[in-house]
């Protein structure tokens, strides 16, 4: 897929993002911005941040920026912002794969559900790595393709139809892992059976 299409896509399902899609990714969102250690004053870029759900859920405290693809996801975004006059809070539309930040900026950089939708995923953690300080935290929520190897050809058998709506069901974390270079030290799933993983890598530049 490519970044036209996936841009017309989003723009889509913009206006039904929330309505479907909240109910399983906001109380994963909460797990995630919930267990990681925002500080005051520390930065965080919110990669695809699509209609905003995690917005809400950053600390005051701290500078965040949303990035996403789609005009039309990051108005649903802004429209968030607005309404709880989040101040703290910037969004640009940019590509993932060229982030307009200079090298290290930011404290934490969160990627939920995107790393599947982007054509390379690979290209786009380097981006997240680059603009992220050493030693800061990079945290990846995605499908993920399962090891157990009827699941996976499954979800193989499904991704020509998934990639339709806008990502990947095939996206294997091992070869991802080590074609980005990530140095994983925490993996979770909010639930013991879940979709969706939760990958803390600490930026080992
Ligand atoms: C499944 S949505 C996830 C949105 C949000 N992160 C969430 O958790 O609800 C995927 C988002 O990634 C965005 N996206 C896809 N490719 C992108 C790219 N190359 N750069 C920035 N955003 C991208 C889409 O526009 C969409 O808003």
């Amino acid at each position: 897929m490519q970044n036209s299409s996936i841009k017309k896509i989003y723009n889509t399902q913009s206006y039904i993002y929330d309505l479907i899609f909240k109910r399983f990714f906001y109380p994963r969102h909460r797990h995630v911005i919930n267990s990681i250690d925002i500080r005051p004053n520390h930065k965080v870029l919110d990669v695809g941040v699509g209609t905003g759900l995690t917005l809400p859920l950053y600390p005051e405290f701290c500078e965040v920026t949303g990035i996403d693809l789609s005009a039309e996801m990051l108005k649903k975004a802004q429209d968030k912002v607005d309404k709880f006059d989040m101040t703290h809070i910037t969004l640009k539309e940019m590509d993932a794969s060229n982030l307009l930040f200079e090298d290290d900026t930011f404290d934490f950089v969160i990627a939920t559900f995107v790393i599947s939708v982007v054509p390379d995923p690979v290209k786009v953690i380097a981006e997240m790595k680059r603009v992220c300080k050493k030693d800061g935290l990079l945290i990846i929520m995605n499908h993920f393709k399962s090891k157990n190897k009827l699941m996976g050809r499954i979800e193989e058998a499904l991704n020509p139809f998934t990639c339709k709506i806008g990502w990947k069901a095939n996206l294997c974390l091992d070869e991802l892992t080590k074609k980005a270079n990530l140095e994983i030290h925490r993996k979770e799933s909010l639930k013991k059976i879940d979709l969706w993983k939760i990958v803390y890598a600490v930026n080992n530049k």
